[in-house]
């Protein structure tokens, strides 16, 4: 069952006693995805098109993985597999705010697919600015859009400057990204934020609801051979594609000692679809910038708490412990396996 592109919840008996417990009659939620595609973003579009409490309003593209160019036929190649020409995908940014562009080809493979030849694409791209027109449809449906971002955030943030207003009328934003136990591009940097952390601490002051889904969460996601020798056993377009995908993710991560890879996009599209597949804590969260080892840190303030530093004589005391505002709502639990089963049992047969 494909996600309605009319906007209408059509749920079967299945989808409501599936892992997304939370589902409910309710109208599906509007969402726009901005993605570096990117092997997992890829995965993350096919589950987001075959859910139904979705209503995937435009797919913007972010350089990050692979380059804008790349991303932009990546995203119509994955949204043509899917038939689903219906949604507007545009592309955005063509390079990070401030710094160069750094690409993943290493680990999403030369086309930035794993290496796998899709057909042309049947879908032709929007001509809009993807930061345009996120904030046309923001305005076009106001407090309904959640932003799902699940590559570095420079369209994000681009939106937000040119249309302050977006941050009072999104109904919410889902970043995967950032971390609290360290990074995976080196100690302190999860790889969206540190491809464009001017970009994320823009996001992450901006004001509006944010959620951040980061490797604390997702590297607990860990699909195994065992759950991918379980989606090959069906078969469709979709599917077939998604196992070839995994196949070289794992293949890959294998070679550094891992059994499996873990869903970093798909949870967050996960959490648009059912918040109860995670448990977030309010946490007050800046991004470093200037770090000469800690570029790109989310630096996550556990207690909201900070000691007032005030002079005493000839060198400075506490004069008292002030509270700061929390500004994210932070992933810190996950149920991962009724998250991967959730997955699996969207893409099986599509
Ligand atoms: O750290 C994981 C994130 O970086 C994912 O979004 C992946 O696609 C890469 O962009
Ligand atoms: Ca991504």
């Amino acid at each position: 069952m494909r996600g309605p592109a009319i906007g209408v919840a059509v749920l079967t008996m299945a989808s409501l006693t599936t892992g997304a417990n939370a589902l409910s009659a309710a109208a599906p939620a509007k969402i726009i995805i901005d993605t570096d595609p990117g092997t997992d973003d890829a995965l993350a579009i096919l589950l987001a098109l075959n859910s139904p409490e979705l209503d995937v309003k435009a797919i913007t593209v972010v350089p990050g993985n692979v380059t804008a160019r790349q991303g932009l036929q990546n995203a119509l190649q994955v949204v043509s597999l899917a038939g689903r020409c219906d949604i507007p995908v545009a592309g955005g940014a063509q390079h990070p705010l401030t710094q160069k562009l750094v690409t993943a080809e290493f680990w999403h493979g030369r086309n930035g697919l794993a290496n796998i030849e899709l057909p042309p694409p049947q879908c032709a791209a929007d001509p809009r600015f993807g930061p345009d027109l996120i904030i046309a449809a923001v305005h076009q449906y106001p407090h309904q859009i959640t932003l799902v971002a699940i590559g570095p955030e420079t369209n994000l943030a681009l939106a937000v400057s040119k249309d302050p207003s977006l941050a009072s009328l999104v109904k919410e934003v889902i970043v995967m990204g950032g971390s609290l136990s360290g990074g995976n591009v080196n100690a302190a940097a999860e790889a969206n934020i540190y491809g464009d952390p001017e970009a994320a601490q823009i996001v992450f002051k901006a004001g509006w609801p944010l959620t951040m889904v980061g490797l604390d969460v997702c590297n607990r996601t860990l699909l195994t051979p065992a759950h991918l020798a379980q989606l090959a056993k069906t078969h469709g377009p979709e599917n077939d594609f998604a196992v070839q995908v995994l196949q070289f993710i794992i293949d890959l991560a294998r070679r550094y000692g891992y059994n499996g890879t873990a869903l970093y996009d798909p949870l967050a599209l996960g959490v648009a679809i059912d918040r109860s597949f995670v448990k977030t804590e309010d946490m007050r969260v800046d991004i470093e910038t200037r770090g000469e080892f800690t570029r790109g840190e989310t630096v996550a303030n556990r207690s909201n708490t900070v000691e007032r530093n005030v002079p005493h004589g000839d060198r400075l005391w506490i004069a008292g412990v002030d509270r700061v505002r929390p500004n994210v709502r932070v992933a810190r639990e996950v149920e991962s396996e009724r998250f991967i089963e959730f997955f699996i049992s969207r893409i099986a047969g599509r």
